[in-house]
């Protein structure tokens, strides 16, 4: 494990719900294509995966938007797929669509027959891409690495692409639990092999993304999703933070308060209030801003912002994030003007102090 010394640990002294001089921020799909010069280097390479498979552009990319704007982290340049894809399903993206595996895991047999990959063989373009990003940062900001959570890796390996029900396998789930859980327990190897991966080459933190497990009842997303994301996070050491995102998780956000997570990132549906009475305080609240604002003009973009830093004032262990990822057609000076609001919200009330 590198055990580095950050000139700015805003976030980090955040995820560890301590003092800051202000509220760190940073942004899921920072890297992406809302900025012209990740849609630059996007065209240079004939697919995504391609980018994902590069360390060297990887890197390039993640660095992009820190060189726009003073965000306190940086987030790993990758794909949740790059796991179903080293499982040898057929991944591909396809330009105004998504993903699409063109091998689903659609009866028992495929289940049975999927190996758990060693991701230092078949991965290692990311631990490669994490090593060059630790050096180029220098320690100046932490890196935080990712996953996808086991069921909504499942809810595409099964389904073969995105979906709007994913019937697939929620169908598996409900009609043949215990196949269910044969996947999702292949999945959970895979994923604590892949986050150790990433933790032995550097990144500070790491966020499982759970984007699906929102779709599921009460009882089948313990059962299903939060299960199994607990015991990666048992699997993993307690040394490096781990944020669990669940969208749409608002009303389970004291179980998953339990997880031995860190930090819980909200989408926007929830009140940032209502989160704080949830959670205990030792655990950090990442949020929660609907990404959509950042389309609307500058007036609303500070006020929404601003209602969030008055809605936590006071609670340690707040970073400002948006509720979902940032959306390709937000303007660039937009996200400016939110990071420039999270600044003076600092400054205003230390000039009332
Ligand atoms: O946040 C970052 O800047 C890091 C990079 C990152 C990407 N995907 C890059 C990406 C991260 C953390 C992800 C996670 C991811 N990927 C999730 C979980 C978070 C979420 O958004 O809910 C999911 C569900 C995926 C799967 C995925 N990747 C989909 C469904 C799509 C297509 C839809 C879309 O937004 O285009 C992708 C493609 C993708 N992943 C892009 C980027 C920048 C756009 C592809 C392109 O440039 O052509």
């Amino acid at each position: 494990m590198i055990n580095d010394k950050l000139h700015n640990d805003r976030f980090m002294r955040a995820l560890a719900c301590q003092s800051v001089d202000r509220t760190p921020v940073w942004m899921m799909r920072q890297a992406g294509r809302y900025l012209p010069e990740y849609r630059a280097v996007r065209k240079i390479v004939p697919d995504f995966m391609s980018l994902c498979k590069n360390p060297e552009l990887a890197c390039e990319v993640t660095l992009q938007p820190l060189a726009r704007y003073e965000l306190d982290a940086a987030i790993l340049f990758s794909d949740i797929l790059t796991i179903p894809d080293a499982m040898g399903l057929g991944l591909e993206f396809i330009a105004d669509i998504g993903p699409r595996l063109s091998k689903p895991l659609r009866d028992r047999t495929s289940i049975e027959n999927l190996a758990v990959p060693d991701p230092e063989l078949s991965i290692a373009y990311v631990s490669k891409t994490i090593s060059l990003i630790k050096h180029e940062l220098s320690g100046q900001i932490p890196l935080l690495g990712f996953s996808g959570s086991p069921w909504t890796l499942a809810c595409y390996m099964v389904e073969g692409g995105g979906s709007k029900e994913f019937s697939h396998p929620k169908k598996l789930l409900y009609s043949e639990p215990l196949l269910c859980h044969q996947l999702l327990s292949k999945i959970t190897d895979a994923i604590i092999a892949y986050c150790q991966m990433q933790i032995n080459a550097g990144v500070n933190a790491l966020m499982l993304f759970d984007t699906w497990g929102g779709i599921l009842t009460t009882p089948a997303y313990h059962e299903f999703s939060l299960s199994y994301m607990r015991k990666i996070i048992a699997a993993l050491p307690p040394s490096t933070p781990i944020i669990v995102f669940t969208k749409g998780g608002g009303q389970w956000l004291q179980s998953i308060a339990e997880s031995g997570c860190r930090g819980i990132g909200l989408d926007w549906t929830i009140n940032l209030d209502q989160a704080i009475n949830a959670v205990p305080k030792e655990i950090a609240l990442q949020g929660n801003l609907d990404p959509t604002i950042l389309l609307a003009d500058q007036p609303a973009v500070v006020k929404e912002t601003t209602r969030l830093l008055e809605a936590v004032a006071g609670r340690p262990g707040h970073i400002f994030n948006l509720g979902h990822g940032i959306l390709p057609a937000t303007p660039p000076e937009n996200v400016t003007v939110m990071i420039e609001t999270i600044k003076n919200f600092k400054a205003e009330k230390a000039s009332i102090e």
